[in-house]
């Protein structure tokens, strides 16, 4: 949809995963003709905010489509999520000086590098505006992300070789840290493409909805065994669908004084509806609404009661969805999934072999891989295990990594400075398979190691 020959109007989908956190726009080759602009220019991206992205071209089975594909970090930096509108057009940009950075994901190796100062980069390459997030692979092992305090000069930059880079670390670490997009879901397709049809697009466009005659679920529960991904897709739609988001988890509304539980219930759905669209999401809900009978207090009866009563009104509130989790289905009051109130079941089984390899690729992503490391056999002897088992998986064996690598160091040279090899391994970006025997690199004894401690369930250490 051309709007001039300077700004386009497209469509926004979502990126594939070898672009993510890098700011990089895929569009027609045609669009960048009109435009006037080349492979590796900077386009302003205008959302609800402007930031700036790298134009590439687009794969062919995008061509003519007017879309443009943009990964998490960029909707959220332009406020714009999947199949909504951007404008973008060319701008100019000049190559940073330097530029001050501020994680808001709190990591323990920047807690140890304070206020520090890093010249090239671990961002270099990325267009950026202050105010934006990037998100930044340390040490080749951890995504960190930052907030994009200041540049020198001031606008569009370009982080190149010789950018001074400054990160200040706040005391503090900003709510919503690190933002969970539907990339880092491993499987779950069904589960995402339904919440998107049942609650993301009904909230977006009722009139349509309306209009066609289909009913709105008014609430819809998610559930399956501890760990399965419930609340990271909860995560991910907060993040992803732009409609407001009130996030709960059910023992945050429980308080001992008489009548004070019921009144945070009113409050909350009160507080719902007036943000309306909202999606309200109540976070393992049967501690919530238990089974009646099987809690002993008068006031959790009253509560019960009460979140009855509300979860009735929520018909007529229009334009609130309410969004429960539970891994225990047996143990949430009957009464709430009677029809009319919790219309729709969602369930989040444990993962097959492939959605094992996907979250196992997910939580790999960006960290340097021994060349014996097979993910597939990992996938396949792990039967049995859920999304945060291999989550730990694949952190118990980084650090088991980190723990054999620096031992290595002080055994080469006891008296070297550990701090020395910051930022070293830009390789991991365009491979992460690195050599074993120099660099630091996680290997396959790692994870089986890791991996016994999980089948023990051993997570103490
Ligand atoms: N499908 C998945 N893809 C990628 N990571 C996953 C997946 N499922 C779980 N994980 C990892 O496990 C962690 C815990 O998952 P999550 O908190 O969503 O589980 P849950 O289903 O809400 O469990 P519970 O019932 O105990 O609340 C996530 O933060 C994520 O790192
Ligand atoms: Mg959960």
């Amino acid at each position: 949809m051309k709007k001039d020959n300077t700004t386009l109007i497209l469509k926004v989908k979502d990126s594939l995963s070898e672009d993510a956190s890098r700011a990089i726009a895929r569009i027609d080759t045609e669009d960048m003709e009109s435009l006037g602009m080349e492979v590796g220019e900077i386009i302003e991206v205008e959302g609800k905010r402007r930031t700036v992205a790298k134009v590439m071209p687009c794969y062919a089975e995008d061509r003519g489509k007017n879309i443009i594909r943009l990964d998490g970090i960029s909707r959220e930096n332009s406020w714009i999520g999947l199949d909504e509108k951007v404008k973008i057009h060319k701008i100019s940009y000049k190559l940073a000086n330097k530029i001050t950075l501020s994680p808001l994901t709190v990591s323990s190796l920047l807690k140890k590098n304070k206020n520090t100062k890093h010249s090239g980069s671990f961002i270099e390459g990325l267009p950026v505006i202050a105010g934006d997030r990037v998100r930044a692979t340390l040490f080749g092992l951890k995504s960190c992300d930052f907030k994009v305090e200041d540049t020198i000069p001031d606008g569009v930059v370009l982080v190149g070789p010789a950018t001074l880079i400054r990160i200040e670390s706040k005391e503090t670490e900003e709510s919503g840290a690190l933002k969970v997009s539907y990339k880092d879901i491993g499987g779950l397709r069904t589960q995402i493409q339904r919440i998107r049809e049942m609650i993301e697009l009904p909230l977006k466009y009722p009139h349509v909805f309306k209009r066609l005659r289909i009913d709105i679920p008014k609430g819809v529960f998610l559930y399956g065994p501890p760990g399965t991904g419930k609340t990271l897709l909860a995560e991910a739609i907060a993040n992803e669908s732009g409609i407001n988001f009130i996030s709960i988890k059910g023992p945050e509304l429980i308080s001992p004084g008489a009548g004070e539980s019921e009144r945070e219930v009113r409050e909350v759905f009160k507080k719902a509806k007036q943000t309306a669209p909202t999606i309200l999401f109540l976070d393992e809900i049967d501690s919530l609404v238990p089974r009646r009978g099987s809690s002993s207090t008068d006031s959790h009866e009253g509560m019960i009661s009460q979140f009855l009563i509300e979860m009735d009104r929520v018909e007529e509130l229009k334009g609130v969805v309410v969004l429960g989790a539970t891994n225990r289905l047996d143990l949430v009051e009957p009464a709430l999934l009677r029809s009319g109130r919790f219309d729709f079941l969602l369930e989040f089984p444990v993962p097959d072999e492939d959605t094992r390899l996907e979250i196992f690729n997910i939580h790999t992503k960006n960290k340097p891989l021994a060349g014996d490391v097979d993910l597939r056999e990992l996938a396949k002897k792990t039967g049995g295990k859920v999304g945060s088992d291999i989550e730990f998986i694949c952190q118990k064996a980084s650090i088991l990594a980190i723990r054999e690598y620096k031992l290595m160091q002080m055994a080469e040279d006891p008296l070297r400075d550990k701090t020395t090899k910051v930022f070293a391994l830009p390789s991991a970006r365009v491979s992460n398979r690195v050599n074993a025997d120099k660099e630091l690199s996680i290997s396959k004894r790692h994870f089986e190691e890791a991996m016994k401690l999980v089948m023990v369930k051993d997570i103490n250490n």
